[in-house]
Parts: C-alpha cells; sequence; structure tokens
C-alpha cells in the first residue's frame, strides 16, 4: 500500500492523509490494557498495573499468591501474552497460564506451568491437556533461555485441528483432534483464560525435595502483550463455524515444514518428561501417543 501511496501522492493532501493512516494503525497496535480482557480474581493487594494499565506485577509472599481471569469465556482462538518469571531462587513457586472450561467433572483445561527452580538450575515448563475431564497427560520441558532474563511470549492456539503450545514461535506441544479415532478433543465446551503465581512446594521443583525459600521473598512475576482472540460466548452463534477465523487458516490446521522442525528439535533436546512414555504410569500406552496419530 505504501509503494502505491508513493506513486500518486504528490501533494500536501496526499502526505496529510498518509500520516492519518500510519497514527491509527500504530493506535491500533496498541497492545490492550490488562483491566479491558481480564479481571483479578484473587488478591488485588498483590497484583500491580503500570504502563498506563498495559502491564502488571504479580507478586507471592508468605500471605498469598494471586490471579487473574479474562472477562469472558472463548471457544477456539488464540491467547497470548509477555510473561518474565521470578528470578534468582524461584524453587517451590509456580506461575501458571491456562485456559479452563470451568466445569468440574468435563471440564476442559490447557495449561501451561512454569516450575520454579533454585538459582542457576532451569525452570521447567509443564504442559497439560484435559479433554472432557480427563487430564493426566503432562509433559515437561526445560526452556532454552533464562525465562527471567527478559520478556517472552507463551501462547496456546486452539482450532477446530488441533491445540498447539508455543514459546515465542516454537511449537512445544502438539494435541491433535483425533476424534475421529475415538480421542476426545476439547471443542464443546468455551474457556477463560487464567493466571496464578503460588507456592506448590509439595510438588513442584525436582518432585517437592527444593522447597521456597521465603527469605528470598517477595517473588515477582510480569506480565504483558495480553492478547486474545476468538469466539467469545455468549456471543454470535456463527461464530465457532465461520471458516474465515484466522486461526482456522490452512496455515494455522497444521505445523509448517520450519514449525515442524522446531518441535522436533525442542522434543529431542529439552523434552525432560513424558506422559507418554512414562511405562509406570501408563503401562498401556495412551491412544493419543502412538506414534502417527
Ligand atoms: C530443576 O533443576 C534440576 C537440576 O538441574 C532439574 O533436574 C529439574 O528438572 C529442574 N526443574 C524442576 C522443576 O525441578
Amino acid at each position: 500500500m505504501t509503494c502505491l501511496f508513493k506513486r500518486f501522492c504528490n501533494n500536501i493532501v496526499c502526505t496529510l492523509f498518509l500520516i492519518c493512516v500510519v497514527t491509527v494503525s500504530v493506535a491500533n497496535a496498541k497492545p490492550a490494557a490488562f483491566l479491558q480482557d481480564f479481571q483479578i480474581t484473587w488478591s488485588d493487594s498483590h497484583i500491580t498495573q503500570f504502563d498506563g494499565g498495559r502491564a502488571i506485577r504479580l507478586l507471592l509472599d508468605q500471605n498469598s499468591g494471586c490471579g487473574f481471569s479474562s472477562r469472558n469465556k472463548y471457544l477456539f482462538g488464540r491467547v497470548s501474552m509477555k510473561i518474565k518469571l521470578i528470578p534468582g531462587d524461584s524453587a517451590g513457586t509456580v506461575t501458571a497460564f491456562y485456559m479452563n472450561s470451568d466445569t468440574d467433572q468435563i471440564r476442559d483445561e490447557l495449561d501451561f506451568e512454569f516450575l520454579g527452580n533454585r538459582s542457576g538450575q532451569p525452570y521447567s515448563v509443564q504442559t497439560n491437556v484435559y479433554a472432557y475431564g480427563k487430564g493426566d497427560r503432562e509433559q515437561r520441558i526445560n526452556l532454552w533461555f533464562d525465562p527471567a532474563a527478559d520478556f517472552h511470549t507463551y501462547s496456546i492456539l486452539w482450532n477446530h485441528q488441533h491445540v498447539v503450545f508455543y514459546v515465542d514461535e516454537v511449537p512445544i506441544r502438539v494435541y491433535k483432534n483425533n476424534e475421529a479415532k475415538g480421542i476426545p478433543f476439547p471443542k464443546m465446551q468455551p474457556m477463560g483464560v487464567y493466571s496464578t503465581l503460588w507456592e506448590a512446594d509439595d510438588w513442584a521443583t525436582r518432585g517437592g525435595l527444593e522447597k521456597i525459600d521465603w527469605n528470598k521473598a517477595p517473588f515477582y512475576a510480569y506480565y504483558k502483550d495480553f492478547d486474545i482472540e476468538g469466539c467469545i460466548i455468549p456471543g454470535s452463534t456463527t461464530c465457532t463455524s465461520n471458516p474465515s477465523n484466522w486461526w482456522e487458516g490452512v496455515t494455522y490446521q497444521h505445523l509448517d515444514p520450519a514449525a515442524a522442525r522446531l518441535y522436533r528439535w525442542v522434543r529431542m533436546n529439552h523434552m525432560v518428561y513424558d506422559y507418554c512414555t512414562d511405562r509406570r504410569r501408563n503401562p498401556v500406552i495412551p491412544p493419543e501417543c502412538m506414534a502417527g496419530i
């Protein structure tokens, strides 16, 4: 478009028009304010907004953790945010970012859980997928960067074909829709977006061996660039079946070859736990883990 304008715009009116266009698109590109899409659900006093409400800080101390949730529920779409995790000694802390249908017995849930560690030891990222009340699908990777040194983007893409968990642009987990093979896939229940920071030193770090060191408190995690795009439920009745939703587009239905390579690289080099290969827990290989599925 810019080229077109360069060719045709040589007068002052066009210049002004161009300035307008640029200003408007910059305004639109501004990330949403936290309170636009989210609300605090646990311990107001432990969540601080800054940068005009476009970023927040979560605090964990001996009194409390804290949490927030989206105002709406969504059926398919993509949610992403930038998070900078607790630096230094974060052992025993868990920072979670997840989607949940809030329907106890039949809940659908897509989890990112960042498990803290002692100074210098790697954070683990645990993911889990619940479909119709059945979870127990944990996988863990250790990150290839220090997630407390800077902000990184964590996102969940959810469409009719699959659920993909991304760290920056790297897919770290794919849960395919294999309903045709009798494997449950979350697609009926809308889900809210949640995040919490809390203490879980009975299991989080080295299986609970490493305890939280309250001398290092308070613990802080930072969030910004909140972005949710999806079908709001209740809402338009046709949204979820509209094939022109970008998250249902061809390029989002499968990992492209470059993304598939990155995904293989993560699994070969950074995966530290996979329920699919845990024979003690799963003597029978769960059907969704079978090769080729
Ligand atoms: C913490 O560090 C230990 C030692 O490097 C490692 O085995 C473990 O996977 C790391 N993550 C967690 C959450 O325990």
